[in-house]
């Protein structure tokens, strides 16, 4: 069984804002801090009761805010201090709880401290970040080429797993952790609820000797941040590319004073051999995926983060559903097969009204620092035509293009003369919110519905969780039960097929179209949630 307070997190569902994209209050073309507070009873009437803000702190923007310069600091773009507070106290008077984005693998080399330790090995930043003579080894960054680059004041090389303008912090050095605590306690102080904490994985590393870039101190240093009293009641989801079951008990398992629980990035595979190379089998893909990790996280305990998007990937309609003609099917049955499992609900933003992926033309159309070294790494061997489809469909910008509002020449995101930051996808006149409420199906008023459903039932929040459907279905079948109610979910993929239970239902309770029954023949991604009757 779930601990209370874990079993309290599932009652959490958050939503997560990408501020550059979201809304823009002054007509700049990037997305504000005002702006997330205009749509405060648009997020609530979702029925998240949540937010998670990618970060908004002071940030050159190599990497879009992942490159900060000051924790403790409002993005320009974003707006002032004030305007944080305002937002908070805006989430607290609706109920709702505030997740900030913690980054404490590195910071920009624009933060203060990097300035300063850059400046040599006297000066008390100095052993902040990791300096070399040589490279002692040949780690790549994640963003492609090197991990190590020359500092012509230094005279020394720095470790960058990410952009070249994100260094990363030595946390063996114990001024380092202790001014990430600061940070955390600065924003506990202000209120926030929570952290989502980047690459978390990452931040204990073996060097110089090691080979492994997955430190032996990772766990110290989490309690430090997190198992502190002050600390203790926080929701903290960690990311990373930890994947493995154990490794997941040794942070999240109750009694740990780690994490509350981490991002499982095994379903964003579903359909793809790389990021890059899209693959068939998507659908069924994804259901296995989501087997084994409620399976194997129920055996353990464990709290489970239940998303499909975020800001770092394409579309799963554009993936492995039909962001075409079954844009509303495909939506709403991926978002049923996945939100009435048991765990952390994660809505990403324009998921809720169906948002497909940008598809732009020229490569100059993007802005991602990930996607541009794909395209450099890629045109080597293939044509731009080529490069340009792969890029097209694994670029994180897919995730970070303007939410579309309306059909307005910039979707409503932005009022001013200014283009927004990034080009809108290329259906925003089609797919918006102001277009999804005013018809018949609307992406946002079945999560509405799938959200109070999911609210108003033990059986979601509980452990009892059974698969009805094999492998080799092409449909997805589970019952959630709970004090003796029982619900069950049917998700059917691309085909149209009769779907037979083996127990009678109430009239679903949930169904994207309008079934009158839970069993039957259901048209492709069709799906419905009903009462059984056993
Ligand atoms: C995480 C973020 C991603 C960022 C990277 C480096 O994966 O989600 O957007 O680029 O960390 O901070
Ligand atoms: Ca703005």
């Amino acid at each position: 069984m779930l601990s209370e307070k874990y079993k309290e997190f599932t009652k959490w569902v958050i939503y997560q804002i990408y501020p550059r994209s979201f809304m823009d209050s002054n007509g700049d073309g990037i997305g504000d801090l005002q702006g997330v507070i205009s749509k405060l009873d648009y997020i609530k009437e979702l029925g998240a009761n949540a937010v998670w803000l990618c970060p908004c702190f002071k940030s050159p923007n190599e990497d879009n805010g992942y490159d900060v310069a000051d924790y403790c600091d409002i993005m320009d773009e974003f707006g002032t201090m004030e305007d944080m507070d305002q937002l908070i106290e805006g989430l607290h008077s609706r109920g709702m709880k505030l997740i900030l984005d913690l980054v404490p693998n590195h910071t920009s080399t624009d933060h203060k401290w990097f300035q300063e330790s850059r400046k040599g090995k006297d000066n008390p930043y100095s052993d902040y970040y990791y300096w070399f003579d040589v490279p002692p080894n040949d780690w790549e960054s994640s963003f492609g080429g090197s991990a190590w680059q020359y500092d012509e004041m230094r005279g020394q090389y720095y470790l960058h797993t990410f952009a070249v303008g994100q260094a990363d912090l030595n946390w063996e050095n114990p001024a380092v952790v202790k001014a990430m605590q600061d940070v955390v306690d600065f924003w506990v102080d202000k209120g926030c609820d929570g952290f989502r904490i980047d690459v978390i994985d990452c931040i204990s590393k073996d060097l110089p000797n090691g080979q492994d870039r997955l430190g032996p101190r990772i766990h110290e240093y989490i309690r430090a941040l997190f198992g502190r009293e002050k600390t203790a009641h926080l929701f903290t989801v960690g990311e990373g590319s930890t994947n493995d079951i154990d490794d997941i008990v040794l942070h999240c398992a109750s009694g740990r004073d780690e994490l509350s629980t981490l991002f499982i990035f095994e379903h964003m595979e579903c359909g793809r051999t790389d990021k890059f190379t899209p693959e068939e089998g998507g659908m069924r893909a994804l259901r296995d995926c989501l087997v084994y990790w409620q399976n194997e996280t129920a055996k353990r305990d464990l709290l489970y983060s239940l998303f499909i998007e975020n800001h770092d990937q394409p579309q799963m309609i554009s993936r492995i559903g039909n962001d075409r003609d079954l844009r509303y099917e495909s939506a709403t049955d991926i978002a049923a097969m996945v939100y009435l499992l048991k765990g952390v609900p994660f809505i990403y933003q324009g998921q809720e009204i169906g948002m497909p992926a940008a598809h732009y033309d020229s490569i100059d159309d993007f802005d991602d620092v990930e996607s541009l070294g794909a395209y450099r790494k890629y045109r080597e061997t293939l044509s731009e035509e080529e490069t340009l489809e792969k890029i097209n469909f694994g670029s994180r910008d897919n995730g970070r293009h303007p939410m579309a509002w309306d059909g307005s020449k910039n979707s409503g995101f932005t009022e001013g003369d200014c283009e927004p930051w990034l080009i809108n996808h290329s259906r925003a006149k089609e797919v918006n919110v102001e277009n999804d409420l005013n018809s018949e199906r609307s992406v946002r008023r079945f999560y509405q519905e799938l959200l109070r459903l999911r609210a108003g039932s033990n059986a979601f929040l509980e452990d009892d969780f059974e698969v009805l459907s094999s492998q080799e279905d092409d449909f997805f079948i589970y019952t959630r039960a709970a004090g003796g109610e029982k619900w069950v979910v049917v998700c059917n993929f691309e085909k149209e097929q009769v779907i037979d239970l083996p127990f009678g239902c109430e009239k679903p309770a949930l169904s994207n179209l309008g079934r009158k029954t839970a069993d039957g023949r259901y048209l492709p991604y069709e799906c419905a949630a009903a009462k059984c009757l056993c």
